[in-house]
C-alpha cells in the first residue's frame, strides 16, 4: 500500500491574493464544491480575518462543504484566530492554519521582533488554536531562507503547543529542487517530535519552480502539498494542482504515495477557475492548456493515429478532456488530413483525388494557422467539382 500525500488547495485563499483574482462569497462556495467534487482533502477558504466579506465566504464554504476538511489561514495572534475558529466553525471537519515569519530579514525588517519572541508568538497562537480544534497547521512564513537551526527549535515548539501539521513555505520561490528536498530531509531527521506531525510544503513559482520544489520535498518525507487551481497565486503564482497530481499518477514508478484527487474532474474546475477569476489558461499549459493534447505535425498526427502512447503519456479523457485533438494545419500530414474527413464523412475516389485535396490543404494551411471543418468542407467540395 503507498502512502496518501495529502492535497490542499489555497485556490481560494493564496489564489485568491493574486493581483485582480478576487472573488465573491458565491464565486468561492462554487469553486469549493468544485474542489470537494474533486476530492480535495483540506480547501482553504480564506483568511477570516482579512474582511468581512473573506468571513462571511468563510463561514459559507464552512456550511455547505462536509467532505474536505474547511480551513482559515489566520496570523499569530488572537484576534485572528477567533476569526478564523468563529468562521469554520460550521465545518464538520475544520482546521485552522496560523503562521508568522521565521526569517532574519522578515523578523528583523518585517516584523521587528526578536527569534525568542516569534517562537513565544509561534506558540502561543497554536495552543490558543487548538482550544477551537484539534487540527491545527503551523507555517514558517519564508521557510526557504530561514535558518535551519532556528527552523527546527520553532518547529519543535509548535509541536509541543499541539500543531498536527507542520509547513514549510518557500514564500519567495528562491529555492531549488535539491535543496528543498534537503531541508525538509534534514528538518524531519533532527527535529526530535516531527513524528508528531504531518510535514507540508507550500512553494511559490517566481522562478518556475514550485511544482519541482513541492515534488522533491514529498520524495523526501513531506506528505502534504499545498497547491492550487491554474498554478493562480501571490505574483508568478503557487505550485499548480493539476501538475502535481498528474505527475504523481504519471510517474507512478516514481513516487512512494499516491493523492485521492479523481483527476477527471480536473479540466471542469480549471475552467471554472479561470472563468471566475478571468485569467485565461495559456494554451500551452501542462494537463490543462488547449494545446496539451493537441497535436499539429504530421509526424506526431501519423504516430498518435497508429498509437496513442506514441506522443502522450497521459490519456486526455483522464483529467476531464472529451478527447485528444489532432490539429489541422501547415506541419500536419496525409494520415491526419484524410482521417479527418472520413469522420467527416467524405471519401475519395481515387488517391489522385486525395492528393489533389490535400495540395488544396496545404495551400491553404500556409495563409491560415488552424484549419477548421468548415475549411475542409469547402476544399473537398471544390476538389469534387474540379475533378
Ligand atoms: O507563501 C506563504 O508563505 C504563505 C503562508 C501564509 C503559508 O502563503
Ligand atoms: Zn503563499
Amino acid at each position: 500500500m503507498k502512502d496518501t500525500l495529502i492535497i490542499f488547495d489555497t485556490t481560494l485563499r493564496d489564489g485568491e491574493q493574486s493581483p485582480g483574482a478576487s472573488m465573491t462569497q458565491d464565486e468561492k462556495v462554487r469553486i469549493a464544491k468544485a474542489l470537494e467534487r474533486m476530492k480535495v482533502d483540506v480547501i482553504e477558504a480564506g483568511f477570516a480575518a482579512a474582511s468581512n466579506g473573506d468571513f462571511a465566504a468563510v463561514r459559507a464554504v464552512a456550511q455547505c462543504i462536509t467532505e474536505s476538511v474547511v480551513c482559515s489561514l489566520a496570523r499569530a495572534n488572537a484576534a485572528d484566530i477567533t476569526k478564523a475558529a468563529e468562521a469554520i466553525a460550521p465545518a464538520p471537519r475544520k482546521r485552522i492554519h496560523t503562521f508568522i515569519a521565521t526569517s532574519p530579514i522578515h523578523m528583523e525588517k518585517k516584523l521587528r521582533m526578536h527569534p525568542d519572541q516569534v517562537v513565544q508568538a509561534a506558540v502561543g497562537a497554536v495552543k490558543l488554536a487548538r482550544t477551537f480544534t484539534d487540527d491545527v497547521e503551523f507555517s514558517c512564513e519564508d521557510a526557504g531562507r530561514s535558518e535551519p537551526d532556528f527552523l527546527c527549535r520553532i518547529i519543535e515548539a509548535a509541536i509541543d503547543a499541539g500543531a498536527r501539521t507542520i509547513n514549510i513555505p518557500d514564500t519567495v520561490g528562491y529555492t531549488l529542487p535539491h535543496m528543498f528536498g534537503e531541508l525538509i530531509r534534514s528538518l524531519i531527521e533532527r527535529i526530535p517530535n516531527a513524528h508528531k506531525a504531518v510535514f507540508s510544503v507550500h512553494c511559490h513559482n517566481d522562478l518556475g519552480l514550485a511544482v519541482a520544489n513541492s515534488l522533491a520535498a514529498a520524495l523526501n518525507g513531506a506528505r502534504q502539498i499545498e497547491c492550487t487551481i491554474n498554478g493562480l497565486g501571490e505574483r508568478a503564482g503557487n505550485a499548480a494542482l493539476e501538475e502535481i497530481v498528474m505527475a504523481i499518477r504519471t510517474r507512478a514508478d516514481v513516487f512512494p504515495f499516491d493523492t485521492r484527487i479523481d483527476t477527471t474532474q480536473i479540466v471542469p474546475t480549471s475552467r471554472l477557475v479561470s472563468g471566475i477569476t478571468g485569467f485565461p489558461v495559456q494554451p500551452n499549459k501542462a494537463i490543462v492548456g488547449a494545446n496539451a493534447f493537441a497535436h499539429e505535425s504530421g509526424i506526431h498526427q501519423d504516430g498518435v493515429l497508429k498509437h496513442r502512447q506514441t506522443y502522450e503519456i497521459m490519456r486526455a479523457e483522464d483529467v476531464g478532456w472529451s478527447a485528444n485533438r489532432l490539429v489541422l494545419g501547415k506541419h500536419s500530414g496525409r494520415a491526419a488530413f484524410r482521417a479527418r474527413l472520413e469522420e467527416l464523412g467524405y471519401t475519395f475516389k481515387s488517391d489522385a483525388e486525395l492528393a489533389e485535396a490535400f495540395a488544396r490543404f496545404k495551400d491553404l494551411a500556409d495563409k491560415k494557422h488552424e484549419i477548421f471543418d468548415e475549411d475542409l468542407q469547402a476544399l473537398v467540395s471544390e476538389t469534387q467539382h474540379a475533378q
